[in-house]
């Protein structure tokens, strides 16, 4: 079979032999200007204000990128775990939901998005509000709703058989109906509490503690400090860098120290890994009392 391709090949060598002949040097061809239409001045002037109004619309363009972006650091955190084929979302104190999210009117709300299974895409139409959640992994977005009401929550990134009914809402809630709603809810342990468990049953503790015979770091006041690694790169402690460490602790060695953690992978769940950074978290960013060598 000829390549649908080739026809349109050979018409553009085509066109290019035929001018590169006809126009060739030495042949009898006009080759006066084209009659000034417009100004000089007028061209420069066109140019550049076609060039302003780009840049002027790109500004436009990047700061309202920029601002979708960037997280009010006074926003509600909700973490959301995807799977085939539901949303479970949790609220920091604990608040667990399926398939459904309460959040207050007019107050910005961040979303800590990860899978279970494979790539899911947390869409609410009504808010312009799209993102991918992708296992082993933490995406973040955030959103703001200005009208209470129920809006629906799509799943918008083919994931097998019930895809099309991945369906949740997100009721939208004056803040007082919203403080009674929360209270109103089973005394879910809170995530930090729930770390701090796991932190000791799963033999964090045996190492990480301050008190540990294991020369490991001491884990207390890492959250958003930077950490210096083997080779000189310098990570910060956010959740994505505490569940690289947890699931992959091979692969960026804290400097000073030797690669002797297990990886934790399919070992934690999502929500034990969230409930483990909530609980790192907790323990502040403050300066270690007693700094252990390799940590700054
Ligand atoms: Cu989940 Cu599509």
């Amino acid at each position: 079979m000829i390549d649908r391709g080739v026809p349109w090949a050979s018409a553009v060598v085509g066109l290019i032999l035929v001018f590169a002949i006809r126009y060739r040097r030495g042949s009898k061809a006009d080759r006066h200007p084209l009659p000034a239409i417009v100004s000089r001045e007028f061209e420069i002037g066109w140019t550049a204000a076609t060039i302003f109004l780009f840049l002027f619309v790109f500004w436009w363009a990047a700061s309202a990128e920029i601002g979708a972006y960037s997280v009010p650091r006074d926003a509600i955190e909700i973490h959301v775990v995807a799977k085939q084929w539901m949303w479970k979302t949790q609220a920091s104190n604990g608040a667990r939901e399926i398939n459904e999210l309460h959040v207050p009117v007019n107050a910005p709300v961040k979303l800590i998005l990860t899978s279970q299974d494979v790539i899911h895409s947390f869409y609410v139409p009504a808010f312009r509000l799209k993102r991918d959640a992708l296992p082993d992994q933490l995406t973040e977005t955030w959103f703001q709703a200005t009208k209470t009401g129920t809006y629906g929550l799509l799943c918008t990134e083919y994931c097998g058989t019930d895809h099309a009914r991945m369906l949740g809402r997100v009721i939208v809630m004056e803040p007082e109906d919203y403080a009674r709603w929360l209270s109103a809810q089973p005394e879910g342990d809170d995530l930090a509490h729930q770390g701090e468990r796991l932190f000791s049953e799963r033999g964090c503790a045996g190492c990480h503690a301050p008190g540990s015979t294991v020369h490991a770091p001491d884990l207390a006041g890492i959250w958003g400090r930077p950490v210096p690694l083997e080779g000189g790169r310098i990570a910060t402690a956010d959740a994505a860098y505490i569940r690289d460490s947890i699931l992959q602790p091979g692969r960026d060695v804290v400097a000073g120290y030797r690669p002797i953690m297990p990886s934790y992978a399919g070992l934690l769940s999502d929500g034990e890994i969230q409930a483990l950074t909530a609980y790192l978290r907790g323990l502040g960013s403050a300066p270690a009392v007693a700094r252990t060598p390799g940590l700054p």
